[in-house]
C-alpha cells in the first residue's frame, strides 16, 4: 500500500525530531501501522534550515497552504504553535479533508470545541497526544486504557520549565528570581517564560485531560490558573521540614457538585511518587474506580520524546483514516452526543467552591495571644488544624525582626480540607490582626491518596 502522505507544518524541534525518527524507525514503524508513513512536503518560513533537515526527501516549501492545497496530502502535522495562524491553518486543512496531528495545547484548550467539531463535520481526524506531556501516552491511557473506569481525580506535573525552577529552588534553597535567570542561561526556559511559570501552559494540558477524563467540553475560561511566582525559599524549607514538596500540580477532579479545573502550587507528601519527579521531567497521576491509582512518568518536551507522541497519532491515523467516523476513538473520549450533556450535569465549580487542605505561613509579631487569635478565627470558620509548626525566633527562615524592631515568627498552620471560599473569607479576617505583619502565605495541599 502506498505510504500515508504527511505534510509538516513547522520544522523546528519536534518537526525535526519527528522526521529524523520517521526516518530512523520507519521500517518498526511500517509492521506496526500497516503502511509506510512519509514526510512528503514540508512548509517553514526558514526554508534553508527546513531544507537542512530533509535533504531532498521531502519537498519544501515557505508557504503552508500549498501544503493545504496539495490533493496527495493525507495528513498535516501542526507545529507552528499559538493562536494565531496555526488555528487558521489548522481548520484550513480541515475544510480541505485532512487529518490533522497538533501539539499545540493552547489552540485546542482555547478554540477545541470549534476544531472538533469542524474535524466531525468533515469526516477527518484531529490527534493530539503530543499536546499533554510531551512523550507520556497519557492521552491515549486516559481515552482508551483507563476507558472501563469512572474517572476520579487526575493530577500532574506537566510542565517541566517550573519543575526545573522547583527542584532548583529546592536543591540550592535558592528564591525564584535567580533560579528563573539561571533557567533561562541554560536554556530550559523560554526567553518570554509567562506561559510557563504562570501557570498557563499547565492549564492548557489539564484543561485537555479534564475533558477526556469526565466527558465535558475542553473549558480552558473556566480553569483556576496560578503560576509559581510567588514561592519563597522559605515555603519549600517549611515544607520540606514537615514532610511535604511544593510541586505546580494542574488538577481535576469529579466531586457530586461539579469538576475542578486547578493549576496552582501545591505541598504534595514527600512519600509520593510523583513528589519526586524532578528536573524537568513530567509525571501524571490518574485515579479510576476500577483501576485505582495509576502514575505516569516521562519527558514532557524535547525533540525526540514529543515526536514519539506524533508519530503515535499518525501511526493511529494510518490504522484508521479507512475506518468510518463513527468506528474511530472520539477525539475527547466519549461520543460528542454525549458531551454537552455531560458539560451541564458536570459543571467546572469556581474556585471559592473548591475543597482542600492549606499550609498558612504567617509572620506574626512574637508576643501572647497572637496563636489563640488566629486559631480562634479558623475555629470561628469551621476549619480544622491539622497540624502547627511555631519556629523559634532563632529559626525563622529570613528576618526575624521587622523593621520597628518588634520580634517576629513564622506560624506554618496545615489545615484539613476545606471549602476555599470558608478559607478565603477567615484569611481576610486573620490578615486584619493588628499582630499579623505581612501578607500571608497560603499554598494548597494534596493528599493524593
Ligand atoms: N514549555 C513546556 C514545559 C513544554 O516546560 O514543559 C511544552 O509544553
Amino acid at each position: 500500500m502506498k505510504p500515508i502522505q504527511v505534510g509538516l507544518l513547522g520544522i523546528g524541534t519536534v518537526g525535526s525530531g519527528t522526521f529524523n525518527v520517521l526516518q530512523r524507525n520507519q521500517e518498526e514503524i511500517r509492521r506496526r501501522a500497516g503502511r509506510g508513513i512519509e514526510i512528503a512536503m514540508v512548509a517553514d518560513l526558514d526554508t534553508e534550515r527546513a531544507r537542512s533537515v530533509v535533504g531532498d526527501t521531502a519537498k519544501v516549501v515557505g508557504d503552508a497552504r500549498e501544503i493545504i492545497a496539495n490533493p496527495d496530502i493525507d495528513v498535516v502535522v501542526e507545529l507552528i504553535g499559538g493562536y494565531g495562524i496555526a488555528k487558521a491553518l489548522v481548520l484550513e486543512a480541515i475544510a480541505a479533508g485532512k487529518h490533522v496531528v497538533t501539539a499545540n495545547k493552547a489552540l485546542l484548550a482555547v478554540h477545541g470545541s470549534e476544531i472538533f467539531k469542524a474535524a466531525a463535520d468533515k469526516g477527518v481526524m484531529v490527534a493530539y497526544e503530543a499536546a499533554v506531556a510531551g512523550g507520556i501516552p497519557i492521552i491515549k491511557a486516559l481515552r482508551e486504557g483507563l476507558t472501563a473506569n469512572e474517572i476520579q481525580w487526575v493530577a500532574g506535573i506537566i510542565n517541566g520549565t517550573t519543575n526545573f525552577i522547583l527542584s532548583e529552588m529546592r536543591d540550592k534553597g535558592l528564591d525564584f528570581d535567580v533560579v528563573l535567570k539561571e533557567a533561562q542561561r541554560l536554556g530550559y526556559a523560554e526567553a518570554d517564560p509567562t506561559f510557563d511559570i504562570e501557570g498557563v501552559d499547565a492549564a492548557h494540558k489539564v484543561t485537555l485531560m479534564s475533558a477526556i477524563a469526565f466527558g465535558i467540553p475542553v473549558q480552558f475560561d473556566k480553569a483556576h490558573v496560578e503560576g509559581i511566582t510567588k514561592l519563597s525559599a522559605a515555603d519549600i524549607k517549611y515544607a520540606e521540614q514537615l514532610g511535604y514538596r511544593i510541586k505546580l500540580l494542574g488538577i481535576t477532579k469529579r466531586t457530586d457538585k461539579g469538576i475542578e479545573l486547578r493549576v496552582h502550587p501545591s505541598l504534595v507528601p514527600t512519600k509520593r511518587l510523583i513528589a519526586n519527579v524532578e528536573g524537568a521531567m513530567n509525571a501524571v497521576v490518574v485515579h479510576g474506580d476500577a483501576v485505582g491509582t495509576t502514575l505516569y512518568y516521562g519527558k514532557g518536551a524535547g525533540s525526540e520524546p514529543t515526536a514519539s507522541a506524533v508519530i503515535a497519532d499518525l501511526v493511529d491515523i494510518a490504522r484508521l483514516h479507512t475506518a468510518d467516523p463513527e468506528h474511530r476513538v472520539p477525539p475527547l473520549a466519549f461520543q460528542s452526543s454525549t458531551l454537552a450533556a455531560a458539560g451541564g450535569e458536570l459543571p467546572v465549580l469556581p474556585m471559592s467552591e473548591v475543597v482542600t487542605s492549606y499550609y498558612l505561613r504567617i509572620r506574626v509579631a512574637d508576643e501572647a495571644g497572637v496563636l489563640a487569635k488566629i486559631t480562634g478565627i479558623l475555629a470561628n470558620a469551621g476549619i480544622s488544624i491539622d497540624a502547627l509548626l511555631q519556629r523559634e525566633a532563632g529559626e525563622v527562615v529570613g528576618d526575624n525582626e521587622g523593621s520597628q524592631g518588634v520580634p517576629q515568627t513564622d506560624l506554618i498552620i496545615l489545615t484539613h480540607a476545606t471549602r476555599e471560599g470558608d478559607m478565603d473569607a477567615a484569611l481576610g479576617q486573620i490578615q486584619q490582626l493588628p499582630t499579623v505583619l505581612a501578607p500571608i502565605n497560603r499554598i494548597r495541599k494534596e493528599e493524593l491518596n
